[in-house]
């Protein structure tokens, strides 16, 4: 009976607590590796559950003690997904798109001036098709291939090494020499359009779903937990960027394409480089007539900076590097008929008109619904049901209709609703937006739900297990409200054993002791996560990462926010001065949070989760992460955009105007007042070329 783990958490003493997760954490690690890399495990799912259920009651318990190897920081190995899950060592970025060729010319300009670059000096740039597959990232250590991960969130990627080995254009030992010890080559996996319609005769013919597309069966095919699946698949692999290198590999991109096909792997034979604008749109056009004729799908063409010292120089915003652009194709359109449209509400009570068409294929996908965004779109267009419309898609975006082919004066008008489909609260406009909101709030069910959708969605609470359908089970059934409500459902039910979940239709002991795992995993999140979790209007992905980077903490940032509802002060005029955001987002931001109903909602939420405290990225510099720095007067070496983002890429807050709170400010020649207050109050002043040293 003294054996420790057969102590209730609560009873633990700090010293037992401390033996027992350094025992759970060891054992949880041994039992992922034989689940994950060895394909066998020792002890069932729900017994694996409850170590993991018992580490995390014990870490709640006992915050302090939780451990650097805590099986919790150990990213995400979910026991419901297949694949191991691991931190990408650089961040796997994505593209900001242009859509026409003023797009590409606005991109080039912002290069030249973040680089203070006179505007009539080229710069060179690397065109080339842009992949329709989906992207990888491969480690080579001492030239051998050693792990394979898909892109994930960009953050977090899955382990599919055994499947990648399986793709013949994925060299096992890099070729040549000259290669970096370490080098993560990063690409597209892909198939061809061959290959995918004989894969989908195969499906077929074997009475199998087919693939609505070479990318789906790309994705289908990689995805596979049984490799020898993934190896008949003929899928391939093109070269174009990398990770991590112990080395640096060359001083521009197209040298490094070269290395890259010296090393074994295959690189697009459509690469050109040039400084002219003109001559790359060109190579853009070509590549767009051509398109139909090559062997697989291409949605655009990227652009990037060749240099890559000024590719280090631009960095990214974001989620996407300021050096490159992918310039799309125009969407592809089809014709078909409007049966009918519905009435959708959003978790903001926006109303969202959703045609539903006569099934149609448009670039290779079976489109039956399409998006018709709002009341003055469906009088724009001057639609009628019956009618025959024009449907565009273009990538994953939802398919659009743009316009009206044919028409009959009989066909009806469609009527936009005056009350909320789900609830029948009346519908509002605010000023001069063009959407129709319910006004019904938190009466109403479709909203509700929304949210509580929203709030466990992949880029949020990510909860393995609660999708669509799940969410909806439980709030009809009463049993998740509100978000904290999630993290109460396994003590709800535990106390309640008549209803429990397990002994209900399309539930057993095993989906039940996943879903505690995946929502208890989840009681430790990152503050952007859960920033964005809260489905603030305006407050997405990027906004939130915003957030993180200058309030660093959960605490701060809505003590921040709090304070801000006092429009003259600092807390408000420090929000505006964070670059990206404006008065839409500052106030949307604020009247969340003056609002007692949401105060309720994220307090009950902050006593079931411990939000982690952000860690700037590249705080290397002690000088400045944290601190708040005003750039004023001319700077002559650097643009204010690139001054900007290097101090904030070292963690450090940028602002506008000079206050007690200011830290440093890198005064240039014809600095006015701000540099006037700054010695006044005084506060460190740098010239330009102080500050570069020391950063
Ligand atoms: S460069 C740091 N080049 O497009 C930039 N991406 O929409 C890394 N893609 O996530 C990307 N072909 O998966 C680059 N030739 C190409 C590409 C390409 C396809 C994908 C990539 C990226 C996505 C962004």
């Amino acid at each position: 009976m003294n054996d420790i783990s057969n102590i209730a958490a609560e009873e633990l003493s700090t010293e037992q607590a401390a033996k027992e997760l350094e025992r759970l954490a060891a054992l949880i690690k041994r039992h992922d590796k034989l689940y994950h890399d060895k394909d066998s495990p020792e002890i069932s799912d729900a017994e694996y559950d409850f170590l993991r259920i018992r580490n995390n009651e014990i870490e709640k318990k006992f915050p302090d003690l939780v451990r650097e190897d805590s099986p919790n920081k150990s990213v995400g190995v979910l026991p419901t997904s297949g694949f191991k899950k691991v931190e990408h060592r650089k961040p796997m970025l994505s593209l900001d798109n242009a859509f026409s060729s003023e797009d590409v010319y606005d991109f080039a300009t912002r290069v030249k001036r973040f680089l203070n670059i006179p505007e009539s000096e080229g710069v060179e740039f690397l065109a080339e098709p842009k992949i329709d597959g989906l992207s990888a990232s491969l480690r080579y250590e001492k030239g051998s291939f050693v792990q394979g991960l898909t892109r994930g969130d960009g953050k977090t990627g899955e382990d599919i090494t055994e499947n990648l080995k399986t793709i013949d254009q994925i060299p096992l030992k890099l070729h040549g020499t000259g290669w970096p010890d370490i080098l993560e080559v990063r690409g597209e996996v892909y198939m061809a359009k061959d290959d995918f319609l004989a894969l989908n005769e195969r499906q077929i013919a074997a009475g199998k779903a087919h693939f609505a597309n070479p990318r789906n069966a790309a994705a289908g095919s990689l995805r596979q937990l049984d490799s020898s699946i993934t190896k008949s698949r003929a899928l391939k692999f093109f070269a174009y960027s990398w990770g991590e290198t112990s080395d640096e590999l060359g001083h521009t991109q197209s040298q490094v394409m070269e290395y890259f096909r010296r090393w074994g792997f295959t690189t697009n034979e459509m690469i050109f480089v040039s400084s002219d604008i003109d001559a790359l749109i060109k190579h853009y056009q070509h590549i767009a007539e051509i398109r139909s004729s090559l062997s697989y799908d291409i949605d655009g063409v990227v652009y990037k900076v060749n240099r890559l010292d000024y590719q280090d120089r631009l960095g990214m915003v974001a989620r996407a590097p300021r050096w490159a652009i992918a310039h799309k194709f125009p969407a592809e359109k089809a014709q078909t008929i409007l049966n009918d449209v519905d009435f959708q509400v959003g978790r903001t009570g926006a109303i969202t008109p959703v045609a539903r068409l006569e099934p149609i294929t448009v670039g290779g996908v079976v489109v039956s619904n399409a998006t018709l965004h709002n009341a003055d779109e469906i009088k724009r267009l001057n639609i009628r049901l019956g009618d025959r419309v024009i449907v565009q898609r273009a990538g994953d975006v939802i398919p659009q209709i743009i316009g009206v082919a044919e028409t009959n004066p009989e066909n009806p008008d469609i009527v936009f609703p005056d009350q909320c489909p789900s609830c029948g609260s009346h519908l509002v406009r605010e000023g001069d937006d063009v959407v129709w909101r319910c006004s019904g709030g938190l009466i109403c069910p479709a909203q509700r739900i929304e949210r509580l959708r929203h709030f466990v969605s992949r880029n949020a609470f990510d909860i393995d297990g609660l999708g669509n359908k799940q969410i909806e089970f439980f709030f009809k059934e009463g049993m998740i409200e509100s978000p904290a409500d999630i993290f109460r459902l396994q003590q709800r039910d535990e106390a309640e054993p008549l209803t429990s979940l397990k002994n209900r239709d399309g539930w057993g002991d095993l989906s039940v002791s996943n879903l505690w795992t995946a929502i208890n995993i989840r009681r430790t999140i990152s503050m952007d996560r859960f920033l964005f979790s809260l489905g603030i209007r305006h407050l997405g992905q990027q906004n939130a990462r915003l957030m993180c980077l200058n309030y660093l903490n959960i605490d701060n940032f809505i003590g921040n926010m709090i304070e801000a509802q006092d429009k003259t002060s600092d807390s408000y005029a420090s929000l505006l001065a964070i670059d990206g955001i404006g008065e839409k987002v500052a106030d949307a931001i604020i009247d969340f949070f003056a609002e007692p109903h949401n105060m309720d909602v994220v307090n009950e939420l902050l006593e079931q989760v411990k939000v982690e405290e952000f860690l700037p990225p590249e705080t290397g510099n002690a000088n400045v992460a944290g601190k708040i720095i005003v750039f004023t007067g001319k700077l002559e070496k650097l643009s204010r955009q690139e001054a900007k983002a290097s101090a904030e890429s070292l963690g450090a807050k940028v602002s506008s105007s000079v206050s007690s709170k200011t830290d440093i400010v890198v005064a240039g020649p014809g600095a006015g007042s701000k540099l006037k207050k700054a010695s006044d109050l005084g506060i460190t002043v740098l010239s330009e070329d102080e500050w570069l040293s020391m950063i």
